[in-house]
């Protein structure tokens, strides 16, 4: 499906972000860990955190869902029953990465699948250190899914300095190491989310400039409800939208903003974006505020690559940002976006050049020259099926000269089923 979308002269109004994906996607698996029941609020419905729900039914976790609410009784650690068919993690790179930690770790018999765009990312990544601790996995080529898990003679805790800076990877290491006798340390340099840690409140240390976590059989699954904060990396759409327009207020009421995740809204800070944050809680473990944000005048950045794993899924957004600061802003040490559900660089220099933006596309980064007064051409923009690049787009191309086609637009129930909606529901109370 392509989606048309015309320029906007002035975005403004209230909305609630979208049930942050990752945290859905964690809690429902921890509750599956812990031995009790737990009740979830504002789970995700979009199609990643449900194939997570999926994913954990099959492995004998009984789960009841009514709307947003989730209640799952806990099995244990011991408790996953092997699945009768395939694991299908359909486009979800976090189901794959941290669920194999929890399955390869109880030692379930299981394959793990995915679509195509998850079929070709790698999970040599996940699949090395999950052999060295004992974990019977393969892949094809040894490399993609369907990954193939059986059971083993127990896991071995080990220390794992990161090799690359992702949480998925964190948190698989250290969901395995729920499995093992004596404790596993991931060693981290250069710190990403860390809502695993977090919501399973595991041992941690700081180690130079980053942290060492712990994990172990030993350590008790916290019995808890959780409420799902509204996701921040939605909200960044929003927060650059908000920047960009000359005409634009627009309220984000309950967005996630742990610091492991909001480098953008500092970034977006420096260039000269105008926000405010007010009503600071906590929704359960995890930092909420509500965000208001104005039009600005933005001033380009280099950015600091020791951030790029605080904001590598505001990174497609945060470049459309730069397309309206004054002057040349680069991105280095971002190789990773390579290696999403799309190449996020690729796609992104292809998306900013049909656009009319002047952008030097490099290995690990990007460098684009912006303007103050830029208008977008208007274009019909690829996504390769990538919701972040879906949106991506549609925000540039409310800047446009003239109407827009966003292509795939359906990509972005993965993680916002509400995207269209929103940016309807902003465009109209501004009309
Ligand atoms: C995620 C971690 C990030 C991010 C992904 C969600 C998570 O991936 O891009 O959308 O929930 O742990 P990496 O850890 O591979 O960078």
């Amino acid at each position: 499906m392509n989606k048309a979308v015309d320029p906007v002269a002035k975005l403004s109004g209230e909305i609630v972000p979208p049930p942050d994906k990752s945290i859905s996607h964690r809690s429902a698996m921890f509750a599956a860990l812990s031995s009790e029941n737990s009740i979830i609020q504002n789970y995700s419905s979009a199609a990643d955190p449900q194939s997570t729900l999926e994913c954990l039914k099959q492995l004998g976790v009984e789960i009841h869902q009514e709307g947003s609410t989730v209640k799952i009784s806990g099995v244990g650690r011991d408790g996953f029953q092997d699945p009768e068919k395939s694991l299908d993690c359909g486009n979800s790179g976090t189901t794959m990465r941290l669920l194999s930690g929890i399955v390869a770790g109880a030692g379930v018999e299981c394959t793990m699948i995915g679509d195509e765009s998850l079929s070709a990312r790698t999970m040599k990544r996940i699949i090395d250190p999950l052999r060295k601790m004992g974990c019977k996995i393969d892949g094809k080529e040894g490399i993609y899914a369907p990954l193939e898990i059986h059971s083993h003679g127990g896991v071995k805790g080990m220390r794992y300095p990161l090799p690359i800076a992702s949480a998925q990877l964190k948190s698989c290491v250290l969901l395995a190491g729920l499995f093992g006798d004596e404790p596993t340390e991931v060693v981290e340099d250069v710190l990403s989310r860390d809502h695993t840690e977090r919501l399973l409140q595991l041992e941690t240390e700081p180690y130079g400039s980053g942290k060492i976590i712990q994990s172990s059989r030993d350590h008790i699954i916290p019995q808890q409800n959780y409420r799902v904060p509204g996701d921040f990396s939605a909200a960044a759409f929003w927060l650059v939208a908000g920047s960009i327009h000359e005409n634009a207020e627009i309220h984000l009421s309950g967005t996630g903003v742990n610091p492991s995740r909001d480098a953008v809204y500092h970034i977006l800070e420096e260039m000269g974006a105008s926000f405010k944050k007010t009503n600071n809680r906590l929704a359960g473990k995890e930092p909420v505020s509500d965000l208001f944000v104005e039009s600005s005048d933005l001033k380009p950045i280099h950015l600091d690559p020791a951030l790029i794993p605080n904001c590598i899924d505001e990174l497609p957004i945060l470049m459309v940002a730069m397309c309206f600061a004054d002057g040349k802003s680069v991105i280095t040490g971002a190789e990773e976006l390579r290696h999403k559900e799309t190449d996020r660089l690729s796609a992104m220099a292809e998306i900013l050049n049909l656009a009319g933006t002047e952008v030097e596309l490099q290995q690990d980064g990007i460098i684009i020259q912006g303007r103050r007064d830029f208008k977008p051409s208007a274009a019909t923009f690829p996504t390769y099926h990538d919701h972040r690049m879906a949106m991506a787009a549609a925000v540039l191309a409310t800047k446009g000269t003239d109407t827009s086609a966003i292509t795939h637009a359906d990509c972005t129930a993965i993680s916002y089923p509400k995207f269209w909606t929103d940016l309807q529901t902003l465009s109209d109370s501004a009309a």
